[in-house]
Order: structure tokens, then sequence, then C-alpha cells
């Protein structure tokens, strides 16, 4: 099966056949592979702790947290961060949606296994018509959007699903944090196109890094003080989250030594996408929302901003500056925010 170009005007990458030639109701094929794929291979497993969300409810205040909220998780996956919610807030509703009927599932057995009651999960598509009427008070959207079969189709949806004085939080690939995998995504698209043939990508990839492990010596030669510094910066935390048993997949630059669930999702997902400002800046737009905050990529970083540069710098508006942060910053992460709906006049 010949692939898309992963070249997008919505994203510096993108795999989905939507994005390279819009058809009418072609997103709904893009849709189906990624339901085969969280059939096949849902995301993270039963074994792993619940997830916080504290990273943004923190910035939310404590007279609103107290409300009794309609939560909505869209691509709620096996449950990790609506049922870790559910259980800090038992006063608020959570509703849970999902493409995966296996990874629900999971999220059924996680809410059992943490006797967790104010939960309630839907199996289908946030993209379709939605099959509950109430309107959410928070949208917890993580890393799905990137995932869907249209991201704008999917940002109107979430405007009208919100209420007014609403919160969305939203996670999204960015795609300086991971161009390295892209990098070795594409490199195996040239090998083997078929991302179901994960035998034969999987097979180039591990040749690949045997290769690459034998000239250890000259890499070492090669590795600067700044990366030996992210290697180990990197490495304590992944060891943290094992540690901590927090919902942990293995990063993409591991060695993965079999073909297993995570590899699959790394290096064959068959609808995905990754941002840079501009890209989410016009996603942001389309849904008609504002940034209450913006955590991580794109945040104000008044250390990168040399002294000469202040007065114009004062002059930049809030994408400008959000710019000029991704190109400025060493290495690069997700997005990490929370939007509000502009306000009307
Ligand atoms: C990487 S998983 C993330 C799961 C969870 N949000 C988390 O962060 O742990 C992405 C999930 O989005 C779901 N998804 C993608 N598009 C969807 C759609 N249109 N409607 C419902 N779920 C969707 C997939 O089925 C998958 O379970």
């Amino acid at each position: 099966m010949s692939r898309p170009s992963t070249k997008s005007r919505h994203a510096s990458y993108s795999n989905a056949a939507n994005d390279a030639s819009p058809s009418r109701d072609s997103w709904r094929a893009d849709e189906a592979r990624t339901k085969a794929m969280y059939e096949y291979s849902p995301y993270p497993d039963l074994g792993a702790d619940l997830k916080t969300q504290d990273l943004y409810l923190r910035h939310l205040s404590e007279d609103f947290k107290k409300k009794d909220n309609v939560y909505v998780d869209v691509g709620c996956g096996t449950g990790h961060y609506i049922v870790g919610t559910a259980k800090r807030y038992p006063n608020w509703r959570c509703i849970g949606i999902d493409l995966s009927e296996q990874a629900l599932n999971i999220a059924r057995q996680l809410a059992e296994k943490h006797g967790v009651k104010n939960v309630e999960f839907h199996q289908g598509s946030y993209l379709d018509p939605l099959p509950f009427k109430d309107k959410a008070d928070i949208i917890s959207a993580m890393g799905t959007i990137h995932h869907c079969g249209d991201p704008e189709k999917a940002m109107q949806i979430m405007h009208d699903l919100l209420k007014d004085d609403g919160y969305m939080l939203w996670h999204m690939y960015g795609w300086r944090a991971d161009q390295g995998k892209f990098d070795l995504k594409m490199a195996l698209d040239i090998l083997e196109p078929d991302l179901g043939s994960h035998e034969k990508r999987f097979f180039y990839y591990r040749t690949l890094m045997d290769h690459r492990n034998k000239k250890i010596l000259k890499r070492i030669a090669n590795t600067s003080l700044y990366d030996l510094y992210s290697m180990i910066k990197i490495g304590l935390r992944n060891w943290k989250r094992r540690h901590k048993k927090v919902s942990w997949s293995p990063p993409w630059n591991d060695d993965f030594k079999d073909l297993n669930s995570p590899w699959i999702d790394h290096f064959c997902h068959p609808c995905e996408r990754a941002y840079e400002v501009p890209e989410i800046h016009s996603l942001v737009e389309s849904g008609h929302f504002s940034v209450y905050k913006m955590i991580a990529q794109g945040k104000e970083f008044p250390q990168l901003i040399p002294h000469e540069w202040q007065a114009r710098y004062a002059q930049l508006g809030f994408w400008e500056k959000a710019r000029l942060s991704e190109l400025l910053a060493v290495g690069g992460g997700s997005f990490a925010m929370i939007l509000r709906k502009q306000k009307q006049d």
C-alpha cells in the first residue's frame, strides 16, 4: 500500500491520508485506521498507575474545582486520566469517550479496581454526534486530537461541547520533541511502506540499531556535553516514572529489543501529526479558542531573550512570542495548554 506524503499544510509531520488529499469523508478512513490501531494495541495497560492532571488543574481556582463540574475526557483510551481525576474529585460527573472498545474495557476495570463510581464510558467517535446531552465545564483532550480523522473539525466540536466559562485541557505532539522519531519512521516507510507489516519494519529497525551500536566508540567521540546532559536528564526522568509506576511507556529513543505495543505506537502509527507553534495557533483559531495558559512548548522563557531585544520583544503578540521561544530553545517538547472559548461581542 502506498502511503500519503508526510508534508501537510496542517502539521510539520502528518501521515493522515485526509491531510494529504482531502476529500468528502476521507477522514473516515483515517479514523478507521486509528480505531484498528487502538483495538489492537490499547494505551496504556491496566497495570499502569492512575495519571493526575495536576499539571493543568493547578492553574484553575479552588472555587471552580469545588463545583459539581461535568468533566468530559475525549479519547480517554484506557482511562488512566479520567479514573484518576474522578477519584480525586468525587463530586464531578466524569464522562469518557473513545473509539476503542478494548481500551474502554480496560478503563472500566480500572474504575472498578479503584472503586470509582462517578465515571461513565461511551464507545464512539467524538467527531460524531455525542451520545450524551451535557455540556462540559472541563474538557480533557490528552494525546488524541493529533490522531483523529480531522483535527480542525474536532476543535469546532470541542468549542460547541464546552460551556462558555469552561476550560479545555489539551496535549498535542510537538514536532521538535520527536523529529528524530519521525526521521526514523520515514526511513522505515521507504524500506517497508506498509505500516501493518510490523515484523518487516521491526527487522529494518532492529538491524539499524545493531549497525549503529557497532559504531559505539565513534558515537561516544561525537557526543557533546549537551547530548550527555540531555541523555542523563531523560534517563533519570524515565527511571523515576518507571519506579513510581506513573503510566509509562518507553520513549521512542529506547533501544527496543522486542516488537511490542509501544514500538508499534512509535513507529507504525497510521494516523498521527506533530506540530509547531504556527500550526497550533491555526488549530486554536479554527475552534474559536484563546489560550488561558501555555504550560510547555511555546511557553515564554525570558532568559532566552537578550537584553537588547527587550523593547522590540515587548511589542510582539502572544503567538509571535511563543514562536520565538520555540525557535530559540534548545530541543523541544509537547504542547500542554489550557484553552477557553473566545469571548463573543
Ligand atoms: C494515545 S491514546 C491517549 C489515551 C489517553 N487520552 C491518555 O492520554 O492516556 C489516543 C486515544 O484517542 C482515541 N481517539 C482518536 N480519535 C478518536 C475519535 N475521533 N473519537 C474517540 N476517540 C478517539 C484513540 O482510540 C486512543 O485511545
